[in-house]
């Protein structure tokens, strides 16, 4: 295959089991949902996170449609949330005729400023769902501590989070309800795929019939009751067996893909730190009670203009570099259907600043040391020349 790009933004990984697995399942003759990977999957999740009960989805994003559901939110109900997120986080609830209720980020990890979410609450907020960006998470005793003070539920979206922890827990395991994502970009992936966490077991009979499309079908399949049949609202939210069996051999292989994207992150930091005082650019900061799985490496350029610039001069040296997020209180659908609480300073100054880097399994310490290279060449142009021709260095 020809690379458009020297370094590519991400390359999907397979650990070369997938197919031998994908082969089982159809030679077992289970294709649709629930059957024996599935079932690897739920039990793995479980373990792994502590998790009640873990059920697959078709992406993160059905997982949220669900904890919406689950949660029971009506509309005119409120959900707190950070603004600096993907779409998913926010739709799920506007999918319901809930107002996402936008909350600024802290400027450190960019997750959601736990110090802010209470003066966003009114007489109407149902729910706080917070993001753990980056797989670094949110300060989840404090957001714990408000959920219960006000008696709200709290949706973690772990889309980035798994094998991610918090003072030893695994996120995921800490609110009402999580969801994971196992989307190409991901760490452990299926292509699309995700899944939804039940911590609070009270919702688990009824999180198993929305997913099967509002029917006892899962009970049935237990020999819990004799027939099956429509009894609440519900979806198809679960994947077929081929994706499980495909997802079955990256679990089975998630410590050794969060060491190895572990060790990418590592070289990009040291590389970069020289580069953090000298040339003002922020680095990714992990507390020291949070434990990342090296989901993403990012950088803060000084403002807009440079991170522009920067973007640029990656893509002419052929480095698939990347910015997001727009931040959703700015979209469209964001002003139509959402409203701020309190400023989004920091929100948007990150909109405007992040630059994410390359990083996928298989990458060579020789590409990190290309992409570091290439933003050291950018950063000492900016030095010598305020207003660069950008000159590609190959
Ligand atoms: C924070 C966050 N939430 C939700 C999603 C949606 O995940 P999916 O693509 O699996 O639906 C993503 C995907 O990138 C995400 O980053």
């Amino acid at each position: 295959m020809v690379q458009k790009h020297k370094v590519p933004f991400n390359l999907a990984y397979a650990t070369g089991n997938e197919l031998a697995y994908i082969e089982q399942a159809i030679n077992e003759k289970h294709l649709s949902g629930d059957g024996r990977f599935t079932k690897n999957c739920h039990t793995w999740l479980e373990q792994k996170t502590g998790s009640k009960k873990a059920l697959l989805t078709h992406s993160c994003t059905a997982a949220l449609e669900m904890a919406a559901i689950l949660a029971d939110i009506q509309p005119g109900d409120e959900v707190i949330m950070p603004s600096f997120t993907f779409v998913s986080t926010a739709n799920a609830f506007v999918l319901r005729g809930a107002v996402p209720v936008f909350v600024d980020v802290r400027p450190d990890t960019h997750n959601i400023d736990e110090s802010k979410i209470e003066q966003a609450i009114t007489k109407k907020t149902k729910a706080i769902v917070p993001v753990h960006y980056a797989g670094v998470a949110c300060e989840m005793d404090s957001i714990m501590d408000i959920a219960n003070r006000h008696n709200l539920i709290v949706i973690e979206d772990a889309a980035q989070g798994l094998m991610s922890f918090y003072k030893g827990r695994a996120l995921g395991s800490i609110g009402h309800f999580a969801a994971i994502s196992f989307h190409e970009t991901k760490n452990i992936i299926s292509g699309e795929g995700g899944a939804l966490l039940i911590n609070a077991p009270k919702f688990i009979e009824r999180a198993e019939i929305i997913r099967e499309k509002g029917t006892n079908r899962s009970k049935f399949f237990r020999g819990a009751v004799d027939k099956y049949t429509w009894v609440d609202i519900g979806s198809s939210f679960l994947p077929s067996d081929l994706i499980a069996a495909f997802l079955w051999a990256q679990m089975e292989q998630a410590e050794e893909i969060t060491a190895r994207r572990l060790e990418i992150w590592k070289s990009y930091h040291r590389k970069l730190s020289a580069l953090q005082a000298s040339h003002n650019i922020q680095l990714p900061y992990v507390p020291a009670n949070c434990q990342h799985n090296a989901h993403m490496y990012y950088i803060l350029l000084p403002d807009l203009e440079k991170r522009t610039a920067c973007l640029k001069f990656l893509s002419e040296n052929r480095i698939n570099a990347v910015f997001h997020y727009i931040p959703l209180h700015s979209s469209p659908a964001g002003k139509k259907f959402g409203r701020v609480s309190g400023s989004m300073k920091i929100t948007e100054d990150i909109g405007d600043r992040l630059i994410r880097l390359p990083l996928w399994i298989g990458m060579a310490e020789q590409e990190v040391e290309t992409v570091a290279d290439a933003i050291n060449a950018y950063l000492l142009q900016q030095i010598n020349c305020p207003q660069p021709v950008m000159k590609a260095l190959i």
